[in-house]
């Protein structure tokens, strides 16, 4: 993996992924109250997270005072932009099923990060931060596209086909390209860390991991129940789930601990949130 590589592919992206142009999006829908009932928790929380990418921004800029020209350009010129179009078009969807519009935060940073932010003035350290970033990005788009293929096969089983095919395909399309810058850029930096930073990325990595959009506990079961309505089968489904999700973290942060099917805390993460949206639902 090379720099210039990673250059040609954002520049790549840029060029062939513009935003979504809504005048392509038909949003026909045979049978609201179906599509409402089996995945409109789903298409919630995809809104939401999407539009949050604004805050995301946000908080990429507080969390990285000096980040590479590349990252800057990616995630505010090629990844922000693109994922505002998919969040405004899925809100749009919800917005026609009779739903509330989804409920954003776009603007709070939370003291955290602007404390790490304040660390990071030191290179070093703004490298660690950059790496766990990264490792972010990976599980957060590798996740929104295995949701966004189940979502595909939901639809197109429920004969929604102008939905599957004008709204999710064209957003299912971009995502493999921003996983792919995340795991370049993650590739190139692990290898040029010190042990200690690599020591401070797995620590930090294992005590903040956590789904994203997940803020509260209820937020949490959300996220378990989406899940389960994607046809995750429970909580071992749950961490098969995870595994996939973290391969690529798993052999890079965790090469030495071979026997290791997924790092414990990304497993951990999704079997939490499935057993909460279980314990929600025999509860009510
Ligand atoms: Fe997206
Ligand atoms: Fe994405």
């Amino acid at each position: 993996m090379t720099l210039s590589r990673l250059s040609a592919h954002v520049e790549r992206l840029g060029a062939e992924h513009p935003p979504i142009d809504l005048s392509t999006v038909d949003y026909t829908i045979k049978r609201p109250e179906l599509v409402s009932r089996g995945y409109g928790g789903v298409l919630d929380y995809m809104a939401r997270t999407e539009l949050e990418v604004e805050r995301n921004v946000l908080e990429l800029n507080a969390v990285l005072p000096h980040p590479p020209d590349i990252d800057r350009h990616f995630y505010q010129h090629v990844w922000g932009p693109q994922e505002a179009r998919h969040g405004q078009i899925l809100d749009e969807l919800q917005v026609r099923l009779g739903r509330a519009p989804a409920v954003t935060d776009l603007t709070t940073v939370s003291p955290r990060l602007r404390v790490i932010g304040l660390l990071a003035e030191h290179a070093p350290i703004q490298d660690v931060a950059r790496m766990l970033y990264y490792l972010t990005g990976m599980t957060t788009e590798r996740s929104a596209l295995l949701a966004y293929h189940r979502l595909y096969d939901g639809l197109r089983a429920l004969e929604e086909r102008a939905l599957a095919e004008t709204v999710v395909t064209p957003i299912r399309r971009q995502e493999p390209g921003h996983y792919a810058f995340y795991q370049m850029s993650a590739q190139l930096l692990w290898h040029g860390l010190a042990s200690w930073q690599r020591w401070l990325v797995r620590r930090l990595r294992a005590a903040t991991f956590s789904l994203v959009g997940a803020r509260s506990a209820d937020q949490v079961a959300d996220i378990g129940q989406m899940m389960l309505d994607l046809g995750v089968e429970g909580p071992g489904g749950a961490v098969h789930f995870a595994g996939q999700v973290a391969r690529v973290e798993r052999d890079l942060l965790h090469a030495a601990h071979r026997g290791m099917a997924v790092p414990p805390y990304v497993a951990k993460a999704f079997r939490t949130a499935v057993e909460a949206a279980q314990a929600r639902a025999s509860a009510a």
